[in-house]
């Protein structure tokens, strides 16, 4: 089979582009806002810095350095670096298709959510309309019960759009969409948050969240959250960074880019805080109550708090509604396809398959698995389950894993250190390596035992044992044993390197290079 040449990004800023719409997710908007408050408010703020300096941006550049110096999605990458090591790629490319499944469905939400605000669809109670007549959910989890339309309608709408990009290649697709939906995404959300912090009440949504609870600092599981939140807001542990990565110009800024879109992420994050959190300190105001009776978190916040935010709102409800559910879907839709490519890239990768056979295989069961399983009555407790469970299992674990292998036993850190030096503006030195071989794995195995004490001492949301061993536990575990199972396949193609390849491998500038 005839070696193809490995797409590669337009431009520098296209990849920076891409790696914010990456980041910038369901995540920054609705996540981010209810998790500070709850963590302290302000204080919250110092060990969620600690953690984008200690964990998010250091592993950022280990991620790119990987993609960057062995151009290869994650299995191969790894199996580059060390054979065994390809097991770990194809548990990440394994969470990829979890995440992606259910990732799929909130944006769906969020595009009929779009139209319902135009009309106040949920009339007075957007509690019972969600749940009940828009998600028609189940009252427990259990065998699939029926099939709701009016989520798989834009739910097939959102994946033919991914698809499509996707099917268009890294430059022409990828790139040229994100270079249209982050720009509109920052247009929108600078409206919508002006909008938010003129409205009376205001003042008091941000002085709940910002006021400091020093004392939180003090308690593990505050640090837990800011590093859980850092991890799943800039999509490392996902292997979303190498694949990116591995689609860059020898000719590139490694850290400079890493902290640029380390920090557009985080401002990003701020500004959805100040957002949401004006709009609703204005509906505490006007119904009379407090901020913290109507800050509820996750799915509730965007589908129930701001419906009802958009009834409340003198007038411009309308307007408010679109330019939220439009920003929640475009963000959305620029990390679904970054989830969905680290899929299509480590297939591609080892089987030799063309960009448009692969979107159509395995994205097309990607989508067919979201479009059978999340418009369901029951659609929402596997979203829950999921989602609760591929994160604290699989993500951080997966990224404690990688770095237990390469930093302790293989010891790669200088390795990649003298890499990016030579390809970056900003030098790693101590800090780096210090952060990536202590700090971060010490604190992925403490949010580990914390997280399976307290698993092991109630069943998360008080769920059915039976539900949570299959979608919980089940999901997490036959993730790994996916990644060991592939990598042990014999493939025809394994480990092909080309010339191209090779010279990549090494830390020489060459003529050209810089
Ligand atoms: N980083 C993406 C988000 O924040 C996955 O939603």
């Amino acid at each position: 089979m005839v070696q193809q040449t490995r797409e590669q990004w337009g431009t520098r800023a296209g990849f920076l582009m891409a790696a914010i719409g990456s980041a910038v997710g369901l995540g920054n908007i609705w996540r981010f806002p209810y998790v500070a408050y709850d963590n302290g408010g302000g204080a919250f703020l110092v060990p969620y810095l600690i953690a984008l300096l200690t964990a998010g941006i250091p592993l950022l550049i280990l991620e790119y350095s990987i993609g960057h110096r062995y151009r290869a999605s994650a299995p191969l990458a790894y199996r580059r670096i060390f054979r065994p090591a390809e097991a770990i790629g194809w548990w990440q490319v394994a969470i990829c298709f979890v995440i992606a499944v259910y990732y799929g469905a909130i944006i769906a939400w969020s595009c009929a959510y779009l139209v319902f605000s135009i009309r106040e669809s949920w009339g007075d109670d957007p509690d019972g309309f969600f749940f009940g007549e828009y998600l028609q959910t189940s009252e427990a989890p259990g065998a699939i019960s029926g099939y709701v339309p009016g989520v798989a309608l834009p739910l097939i709408g959102v994946w033919a759009v991914v698809l499509v990009i996707l099917a268009l290649g890294v430059r022409n697709g990828i790139e040229k969409a994100n270079r249209i939906f982050i720009p509109l995404l920052v247009v929108l959300f600078l409206i919508l948050v002006v909008q938010a912090v003129t409205l009376e009440g205001a003042a008091d949504g941000l002085n709940a969240l910002f006021t400091p609870d020093w004392s939180a600092m003090l308690n593990g599981s505050v640090w837990v959250a800011a590093y859980g939140q850092i991890f799943f807001s800039l999509s490392i542990g996902f292997a979303i960074m190498v694949t990116y990565a591995s689609y860059l110009r020898r000719r590139t800024d490694l850290s400079g880019t890493a902290v640029t879109a380390g920090f557009a992420n985080s401002s990003f994050e701020l500004l959805a805080g100040i957002g949401v959190f004006a709009a609703l300190g204005f509906m505490a105001g006007a119904a009379g109550t407090t901020v913290d009776q109507v800050a509820t978190s996750g799915i509730g916040l965007a589908f129930v708090a701001f419906p009802q935010i958009i009834s409340t709102l003198p007038f411009g409800g309308a307007l408010f509604g679109v330019l939220f559910f439009a920003s929640l879907t475009i963000a959305g839709i620029t990390s679904l396809i970054s989830i969905v490519e680290v899929i299509i890239s480590a297939v591609r990768d080892r089987t030799g398959l063309g960009r448009i056979p692969t979107v159509l295989l395995v994205g097309g069961t990607t989508a067919l698995v979201s479009i059978l399983l999340f418009p369901t009555p029951e659609g929402l407790y596997y979203l829950d389950v999921f989602d609760h469970f591929i994160n604290q299992y699989g993500i951080a674990l997966a990224a404690l894993v990688m770095l237990i292998v390469f930093a302790w036993i293989l010891r790669r850190l200088p390795m990649f250190d003298r890499h990016a030096a030579t390809f970056s503006s900003i030098p790693l030195g101590l800090w780096w390596k210090v952060a990536l071989g202590v700090i971060t794995p010490l604190l992925l195995g403490f949010m580990m035992w914390d997280s399976l004490r307290t698993e092991l001492a109630q069943n998360y949301e008080d769920y059915p044992t039976q539900f949570l061993l299959t979608a919980g536990w089940g999901v997490a575990i036959g993730a790994i044993v996916f990644g060991v199972i592939v990598s042990l396949f014999p493939w025809k193609r394994a480990g092909t390197t080309t010339e191209e390849d090779r010279r990549n491998m090494t830390d020489q500038i060459e003529e050209g290079d810089r």
